[in-house]
């Protein structure tokens, strides 16, 4: 029986890099995947590319009247949500003297109030599910100063925090819903291809354990995605996972 049969299941930004893999791999895993994107043909792409099932939406995160009618989609469509994961981001490469007002607000609006405004509207449906799982992107630039990524880093800071509310108030009313956030480092994917100053130049990465300073794939990510919504994790809520190849634990 696939891991995660008959769940249903939303992904944020799912039209590229990490979301993209998530929708793959969790689709692969059985569940009916909601693949959005204020990027509707992307996310039109990878509904087709997983086929039956697959339903594509318009959807930018920073709106909550998209956000509305995301979910008046799916509680018409199955009455209930069993996997949440927000992914939508973007990444304006500024210092803290560099970074505008409108760079930070932006920033903010899509990874900070995105993510309230989706966990806050979608608990309702999420709580009627048997295993809830919301699972929050966060970043390992959450854990350090990293000044050129500083409105980003700021915004994850955020979810990281506001995850270990959100898990801790799903107990409290009796939800079954678990809440966990991801830290990956760099992973290969458009938002760090441009970041690295290699927009559309897609790096190989090698098979098998990767040496130190490596950079990930997005199935390395995909993979814990698929672990973590599965009945399997049924004791995880409010952790905080690393994907970094150890780097992060390296004087
Ligand atoms: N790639 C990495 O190394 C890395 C590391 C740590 C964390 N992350 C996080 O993982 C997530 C995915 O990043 P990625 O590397 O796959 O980036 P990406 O740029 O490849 O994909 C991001 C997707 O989000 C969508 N998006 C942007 N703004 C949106 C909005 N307002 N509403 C809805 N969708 C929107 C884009 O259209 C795109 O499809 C982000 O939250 C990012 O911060 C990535």
């Amino acid at each position: 029986m696939s891991k995660l049969a008959g769940k249903i299941a939303l992904v944020t930004g799912g039209g590229s890099g990490l979301g993209k893999a998530d929708c793959l791999r969790l689709a692969e895993a059985g569940a009916i995947v909601y693949v959005t994107d204020v990027n509707e043909a992307a996310a039109q792409d990878v509904a087709a590319q997983i086929g039956e099932g697959a339903v594509a939406l318009r959807h930018d995160v920073a709106s909550e009247a998209e956000w509305q009618a995301v979910y008046e989609r799916i509680a018409a469509d199955h009455g209930r949500l069993d996997i949440l994961v927000n992914n939508a981001g973007i990444v304006i490469v500024a210092d803290p003297e560099q970074t505008t007002i409108e760079q930070f607000d932006k920033t903010m609006d899509i990874m900070c109030k995105g993510v309230f405004i989706g966990c806050k509207l979608g608990l309702p449906l999420l709580a009627k599910s048997e295993n809830g799982s919301i699972i929050n992107m966060c970043s390992n630039a959450s854990h350090f100063g990293f000044p050129p990524f500083f409105a980003y880093s700021a915004a994850k800071g955020a979810v990281r925090s506001m995850s270990k509310s959100i898990a801790i108030h799903c107990q409290d009313q009796g939800y079954k819903v678990r809440c966990n956030t991801i830290h990956p480092s760099a992973i290969e994917t458009p938002m760090v291809q441009g970041a690295m100053g290699r927009p559309g130049e897609e790096q190989e990465i090698p098979q098998g354990v990767l040496p130190a300073g490596s950079i990930g794939a997005p199935d390395d990510v995909a993979s814990l995605i698929v672990f973590l919504c599965s009945d399997d994790a049924r004791f995880l809520t409010g952790g905080e996972y690393l994907i970094d190849n150890g780097s992060s634990i390296r004087p």
